[in-house]
């Protein structure tokens, strides 16, 4: 296999963030961390706040590429709805802002995917409001508690909820405290912009299976509740939003799919028996609810197209610490045999995916330069049903010569 040049273009140094709290608007540079964006929006206000992903180490460079979601995506959309403005290096050197870049660009990297189209030193985003205190829970259910009539219960009614709220379910093997077989354990896990006065009433009358009480609930500040997604206590420091490094580092596999029909019990059972498979070390999936704002924004509005028509997205997670090749196989095998049970539930023409949630079992680009437009619209149209077609006119106009690629970056008409 020949060699292809590369190069690694290092933004540690680009990360100034500079909070403007008159128009309610922050430039971040494209190197920062969730993190260092929320610390520094928290030190400027307790009731501003951005709406991306939940992990503090991630880089707001790749992560508004492709989308961005956390526990506001009902409230407020991604993080890439709410760029309003960037400043984007592109294919022949030029540093280009909105206006000089045209709507046509500005639009292609805002949920296209990072890599395809420039490199984005800064981007300015709007802050969007939240309350002073919100209110968590974290509610685990095991089989026995009836995890699987509750996550069957859970996809009806986690859509239809008020945009002040989120269950998000997870779903693992745990083993039983008693020393017996693991089991399955579904944690319906919720962030409300509001307090527990409102919050139980709520529960009570749209998710009461779910026997929500008051001492399952935590109520916090907006910045506590930055703390507690990043797993610190919420007397903590601020600071430590700053930490750059991942709390763990393995190898993982992930795949995305979206549900547009409710699964019946039949098919979680069949997961649940994937499960428990033997030598899988830890299994996992979230289930992340759509609705509110997702369903209000069109599909074309930006390059992701996953709105209206979504009850939920599937991310499966395997992670695993086992050495060797043969241990990544099975590892990866049983992924890949999970989310082929998955076919006949989930999304169809095209089976969607989270294009944040990269998968390059969708299919590769040769990066000799011989992909042809078939090959690379079938996972072109999985991350962007038919905003792909936009996305290879505006790749076409501004890097004919495909200078930005990797194996599934958009590609011009000119390579085909
Ligand atoms: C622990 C963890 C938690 C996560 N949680 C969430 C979540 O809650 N919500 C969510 O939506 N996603 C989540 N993700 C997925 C995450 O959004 C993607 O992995 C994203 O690509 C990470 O971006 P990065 O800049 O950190 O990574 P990188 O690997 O640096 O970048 C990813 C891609 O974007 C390109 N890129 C990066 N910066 C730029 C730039 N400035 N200009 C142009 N291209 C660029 C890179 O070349 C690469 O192709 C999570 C991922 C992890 C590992
Ligand atoms: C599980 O559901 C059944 C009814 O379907 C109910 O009788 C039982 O009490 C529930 N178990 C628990 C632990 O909630
Ligand atoms: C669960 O049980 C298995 C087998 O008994 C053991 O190897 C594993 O370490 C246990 N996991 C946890 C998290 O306790
Ligand atoms: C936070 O609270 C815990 C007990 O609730 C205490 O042990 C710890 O010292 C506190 N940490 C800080 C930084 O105040
Ligand atoms: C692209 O090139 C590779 C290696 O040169 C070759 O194996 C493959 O068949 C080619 N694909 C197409 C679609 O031409």
């Amino acid at each position: 296999m020949s060699v292809l040049p590369f190069f690694i273009l290092d933004l540690i140094n680009l990360r100034k963030i500079t909070v403007d709290l008159s128009t309610k608007t922050a430039w971040v540079q494209a190197g920062a961390t969730l993190g260092e964006l929320y610390y520094s929006v928290a030190e400027k206000s307790r009731t501003l706040a951005f709406p991306a992903g939940a992990c503090h180490t991630v880089g707001v460079g790749g992560q508004f590429s492709g989308g961005g979601y956390g526990g506001l995506l009902c409230k407020y959309g991604l993080a890439a709805d709410n760029v309003i403005d960037a400043e984007l290096i592109d294919a022949n050197g030029r540093v280009l802002d909105r206006k000089s870049m045209g709507e046509d660009l500005f639009w292609a990297f805002r949920g296209g995917g990072g890599n395809s189209f420039g490199v984005v030193t800064a981007w300015k985003v709007n802050l969007v409001e939240v309350p002073s205190t919100v209110t968590v829970f974290a509610v685990p259910k095991v089989l026995k508690e009836n995890a699987t009539k509750l996550i069957h219960r859970w996809q009806y009614v986690a859509n239809k909820l008020p945009e002040d709220i989120v269950i998000a379910a997870y779903v693992n093997r745990i083993n039983s405290s008693q020393g017996g077989d693991p089991t399955i354990q579904a944690t319906f896990s919720s962030l409300f912009l509001g307090g527990v006065d409102r919050l139980l009433p709520l529960m009570q009358e749209s998710f009461p299976e779910l026997g929500l009480v008051n001492d399952d609930c935590i109520e916090l500040s907006w910045t506590e509740f930055a703390l507690f997604l990043a797993g610190f206590p919420s007397n903590a420091s601020l600071d430590v939003l700053l930490d750059r490094t991942p709390q763990s580092i393995t190898s993982f596999k992930a795949k995305s799919d979206y549900v547009k029909q409710l699964l019946p019990e039949t098919a979680l059972e069949g997961m649940w028996e994937r499960f428990f498979e033997k030598d899988i070390e830890s299994p996992s999936l979230i289930m992340v609810p759509y609705g509110g704002k997702m369903d209000e924004i069109s599909e074309s509005s930006i390059p992701f197209p996953h709105r209206a028509g979504n009850l939920y997205k599937i991310h499966y997670y395997v992670p695993w610490t086992e050495e060797g090749e043969e241990a990544s196989e099975r590892h990866i095998s049983w992924i890949r045999r999970l989310y082929s049970y998955m076919t006949p539930y989930v999304s169809k023409n095209p089976r969607e995916a989270y294009v944040n949630y990269r998968d390059l079992d969708l299919g590769i680009n040769n990066l000799a330069g011989n992909t042809s437009y078939k090959q690379a619209s079938i996972w072109g149209r999985k991350y962007f049903k038919n905003n792909f077609d936009k996305l290879v006119r505006i790749k076409t106009e501004v890097d004919p010569a495909n200078f930005f690629r990797n194996e599934q970056s958009i590609l011009p008409f000119s390579s085909w």
